[in-house]
């Protein structure tokens, strides 16, 4: 079921990206062009998400803006509050230093860093808990596509996610479907390939919360200025989480404003 009156969310993952200075210039060039060509708050939300190191410098330095631009932290700690945990930082910290939302579950997290459903479904805990807004990635690799399974994995990790939501906390989902053979290959889902899974993640959600028709669904893998207006025109493709062309201000603004655009 499509849904237009569901507000588009782009975010831009910054990954382990980029240094200091370039992050600086990154977010002046983007408030910049913001200024000069308003984006209306409720015709897209944007966020972008840098590194644990300059998420509260760089929240400051998007203060002063026309508009607001949401700080996302990467990741968050399987393990809640404060305590002796070494390198970690908890879903209260981020909550504390006015760190509003969190990517849970990115396929690189799931690949490189051992994030198995049980820490996952601690995180999701820890984070709704601690009252942020989750950004749930979920997606399959090009070999389970290749199988025929890209449907069944996508829609048992939705499941694996739903176990641990409350319906009171679904207001606090976002969902982004990146397929993990899309994402930093320049290969793009096609827009119909897109729309046909996230229709799947729209229905399974509907199966398990009232609430399914108002979640966002974003996209993410290789999402860039140029397929950005087809990807947004999608019925059931709410926004985008974009990864290398959030790097560049002047894409990332044509992907925000494409959405905007589009509902
Ligand atoms: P990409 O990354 O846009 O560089 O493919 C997307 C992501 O990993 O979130």
């Amino acid at each position: 079921m499509s849904n237009s009156t569901v507000i588009p969310w782009v975010v831009g993952n910054w990954k382990m990206n980029p240094m200091h200075a370039d992050a600086l210039k990154l977010v002046e060039e983007f408030k910049q062009l913001l200024q000069q060509n308003p984006i209306a708050t409720d015709a897209c939300y944007i966020g972008v998400a840098p590194t644990m190191l300059s998420l509260i410098n760089i929240q400051t330095q998007l203060k002063n803006t026309t508009r607001e631009i949401y700080t996302v932290a990467q990741d968050v700690s399987r393990v809640a509050g404060t305590g002796a945990y070494t390198g970690e930082v908890s879903a209260e910290l981020l909550k504390d230093s006015g760190i509003g939302y969190v990517l849970i579950g990115h396929s690189e997290r799931r690949e490189l860093f051992c994030d198995q459903v049980d820490i996952l479904k601690a995180k999701l805990k820890n984070a709704l808990n601690a009252g942020l807004t989750v950004i749930y990635c979920v997606g399959e690799s090009l070999e389970q596509r290749e199988q025929g399974l890209a449907e069944q994995v996508v829609l048992q990790q939705i499941c694996d996610m739903a176990a641990g939501v409350a319906a009171e906390q679904w207001q606090n989902i976002v969902i982004a479907y990146e397929p993990i053979w899309a994402i930093g290959t320049g290969k793009t889902a096609s827009a119909a390939d897109a729309q046909a899974m996230h229709a799947k993640i729209r229905e399974g959600l509907n199966q398990i919360t009232n609430l399914g028709s108002k979640i966002a669904i974003l996209y993410g893998g290789s999402v860039k200025a140029d397929n950005a207006v087809e990807l947004a025109a999608c019925p059931d493709i709410n926004g985008a989480l974009v990864g290398g062309a959030s790097l560049n201000a002047h894409s990332f603004y044509q992907i925000a404003n494409a959405f905007a655009q589009s509902k």
